[in-house]
C-alpha cells in the first residue's frame, strides 16, 4: 500500500464477500454489508458472479474471475474467523489490517465489545468515506492509523487507548501475505506485549506452494494483458509460513495454537461447491490463545 492510494485487495476482498453473501453457503455466511461499501462501477462485476454472467472481453473477465476467486476464499476463512470471535468473547476486539471488513456493522455479538480498526492510513480514510454515517452494531469502533512498514503498532495503540491489562481478540486477516517475514515478526511481538491473559490472536496466513505462485503469475500477467493495473503490483506477496513456522512463531511470543486449518478444509465443512482449489488448500486461519 502507498501513501496516498488506497488497498486494492481490500476492495477485492469485499466484492468476494459481496458476491458471496446469500449465495455461497448461506446457513453459515452473510455479509450484507460489502455491498453497500462498495462503489457502482466496483459492484459490476460482483452482480455478474451473482448471476454467473460471464462477460465479453479479456479486461471483464479478468475482473469477473478474480471477484470470483475471492467469493471462493472469503467465505471459509470469514466463517472461521467469526467461530473463533464468538466462542471465546473478550472486551475488546482489533482488527489489525482491516481492510473494509464490516464485522463491527453486522455482528450484532458484538454489542459490549469495543472494537479497534488498524489500517493503513490511506486505507483507513477511503473506508471512513465510504461508510459515511453507518452506525456500528459493536459498543465502539475506534480508527487506528498504522503503516505497518514505518509506524509503531503497539505506541499507536496505546495512545488510542487500547488496555494491555484487559483480554484482547486481534484479528489479523488477509494482511500477512502483505508483509515481510521480519514486519510479520514485529507485529506478533507488538500483539503479543498487549496481550493479557484471556488473549486470542486469529491469524489467516498463506503457507508457501509453487502452483499458487504460478497461478498469481498468470493471473497478474493476464492483468497486464487485459491491461488493467493489477492489483498486487501495490501490494505484492512478500512472506509465506508453513503452520509449523507460524506455531512456532506464535509459540515463542507466548501463545499455545488452539486450531490451524487450511481453507479447502474449511470450506468442505462448509459443502461448499470449490473451482480452485490450489488458493483454498494453501490460505489457512490459526487460531492462537494466552
Ligand atoms: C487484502 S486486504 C484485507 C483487509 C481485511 N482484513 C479483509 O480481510 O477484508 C489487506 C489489508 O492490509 C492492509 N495493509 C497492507 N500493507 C499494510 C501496511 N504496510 N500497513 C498497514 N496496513 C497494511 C491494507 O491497507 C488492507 O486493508
Amino acid at each position: 500500500v502507498d501513501d496516498g492510494q488506497a488497498s486494492r485487495t481490500a476492495v477485492i476482498v469485499c466484492q468476494g464477500r459481496a458476491a458471496a453473501d446469500g449465495r455461497l453457503a448461506p446457513e453459515r455466511f452473510a455479509d450484507p454489508i460489502a455491498t453497500q461499501l462498495l462503489s457502482p462501477d466496483e459492484r459490476v462485476p460482483v452482480a455478474q458472479v451473482r448471476t454467473g454472467t460471464v462477460p465479453h472481453g479479456w479486461s471483464a473477465r479478468v475482473e469477473y474471475e478474480t471477484v470470483r476467486a475471492s467469493a471462493e476464499v472469503a467465505v471459509p476463512r470469514t466463517v472461521a474467523i467469526d467461530d473463533a470471535i464468538r466462542a471465546r468473547t473478550t472486551p475488546q476486539l482489533i482488527l489489525v489490517g482491516a481492510g473494509l471488513d464490516a464485522r463491527a456493522w453486522r455482528m450484532p455479538e458484538l454489542a459490549d465489545i469495543d472494537v479497534s480498526e488498524v489500517d493503513h492510513p490511506s486505507s483507513q480514510a477511503d473506508k471512513r468515506s465510504r461508510l459515511g454515517q453507518r452506525r456500528p452494531l459493536a459498543r465502539s469502533v475506534q480508527f487506528v492509523p498504522v503503516d505497518f512498514t514505518r509506524d509503531r503498532f503497539d505506541a499507536a495503540l496505546a495512545k488510542a487507548g487500547h488496555r494491555a491489562d484487559a483480554p484482547t481478540t486481534w484479528v489479523w486477516e488477509g494482511v500477512v501475505p502483505y508483509l515481510t517475514p521480519a514486519e510479520v515478526t514485529t507485529t506478533v511481538e507488538a500483539i503479543a506485549a498487549r496481550s493479557a491473559p484471556g488473549s486470542r490472536l486469529i491469524v489467516n496466513y498463506q503457507s508457501p506452494s509453487i502452483r499458487a505462485s504460478l497461478g498469481r503469475a498468470l493471473a497478474i500477467g493476464l492483468s497486464v494483458v487485459a491491461q488493467q493495473g493489477s492489483p498486487w503490483a501495490r501490494e505484492p506477496r512478500r512472506s509465506s509460513w508453513t503452520a509449523a513456522t507460524m506455531s512456532r512463531l506464535l509459540v515463542r511470543n507466548g501463545f499455545s495454537v488452539d486450531s490451524d486449518d487450511d481453507l479447502l478444509c474449511l470450506a468442505r465443512g462448509l459443502g461448499m461447491p470449490v473451482k480452485e482449489s490450489v488458493s483454498l488448500q494453501t490460505g489457512r486461519v490459526a487460531v492462537a490463545d494466552r
